[in-house]
């Protein structure tokens, strides 16, 4: 789909932004002053541990309970590969962001589906899908490591604001935050992310990241001093941007028939039901949406990973049904 986008020259309601100017400075300084080499910035510890006490009262040892990785997504990846033992089982809700997938098939995932419209969860499928294998859970759990992934913590909706599991009595030991610069200073490719755990996980996620990928690119981790020192202003103002683009596109693809049951309450995404007159699959649909229109969204059935032929859940036909579109 990709390369029929760029053969298209189509617009991009994919992903993708440009970076702040400062920020992009910051990184051309660190460039010209040498900043090259692998590297760990102990300040983008520091100033991660003094963020997550301001906005989540916790406590965290700077040296010890931080993991510098290259993104949400190796930081996601190290937190599974420190913690689990093959034949471990990790539960997942679907749909869910897909790296996921990847990063626990080799111990075991289990999908619970989550309903659609408003991708609630039947309360009553949880508990059925932890086995005397289950491990860790990507959310929420009482006698389970639970695996956070925050990187959308300062786009917020509605005034709602972002609560970190790892904020809840009990669960700051047993979780492992993972979040990153991208999201919140539209920075994707720069690809420095980290993972904030106790000590003793903490230093086994470093220690994947030492054999895997050997620190996050150094300029990049000088611009992110620059960028974990933003003002409160600059926040609240992407908070106010965000928030005009999402009442935007929810308007404008609900005027073309599109249905929109679930508003997204963080993220810059909106997971689009094709209109009811639509006989087109997802996939389908955003191939006609390039060679027609000179658009590219992503097909939904990307998020989706429950087994379309489970037995358990009787209609899985809306696995087909969804496109996914950026508003960045
Ligand atoms: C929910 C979610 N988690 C993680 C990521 C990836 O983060 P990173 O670029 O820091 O690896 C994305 C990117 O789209 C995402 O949507």
């Amino acid at each position: 789909m990709s390369q029929l986008a760029q053969r298209c020259n189509a617009i991009n309601l994919a992903e993708g932004f440009p970076a702040p100017p400062h920020l992009k400075n910051a990184a051309v300084s660190a460039i010209i002053s040498d900043s090259s080499q692998y590297r760990h910035l102990q300040g983008v510890c520091d100033l991660l541990a003094k963020i997550v006490k301001q906005m989540h009262g916790l406590d965290i040892d700077p040296l010890k309970d931080v993991a510098i990785c290259c993104g949400q997504s190796e930081a996601f990846a190290a937190a599974i590969f420190a913690t689990l033992d093959p034949g471990d089982e990790v539960i997942l809700f679907d749909p869910s962001y897909e790296t996921y997938e990847g990063c626990v098939v080799m111990t075991g995932g289990i999908h619970v589906p989550l309903d659609p419209p408003q991708w609630t969860l039947d309360s009553s499928k949880l508990p059925r899908s932890f086995t005397e294998k289950t491990k860790a859970i990507v959310l929420n759990s009482r006698n389970f490591l639970a695996i956070t992934d925050e990187v959308y913590e300062h786009i917020t909706y509605d005034n709602l604001k972002h609560i970190s599991l790892a904020s809840f009595p009990g669960m700051q030991e047993r979780t492992i935050i993972t979040s990153s610069l991208p999201k919140s200073f539209s920075v994707t490719g720069w690809r420095v992310g980290w993972a904030i755990a106790p000590a003793f996980l903490a230093s086994a996620i470093r220690n994947i990241d030492g054999r895997v990928t050997d620190y996050a690119p150094a300029p990049f981790q000088e611009a992110a001093l620059t960028a974990l020192r933003s003002p409160p202003e600059y926040f609240e103002s992407l908070r106010r941007d965000y928030q005009s683009k999402r009442d935007y596109i929810i308007k404008l693809l609900g005027g073309v028939g599109f249905k929109i049951e679930f508003i997204p309450q963080d993220s810059f995404f909106l997971f689009a039901e094709l209109p009811d007159n639509c006989p087109l699959s997802d996939v389908e649909f955003v191939k006609k949406l390039i060679l027609e229109a000179g658009v590219v969204a992503v097909p939904g059935q990307g998020f989706f990973h429950t087994n379309l032929s489970s037995n358990e859940v009787s209609n899985l036909n809306y696995q087909k049904r969804y496109v996914r579109f950026a508003f960045c």
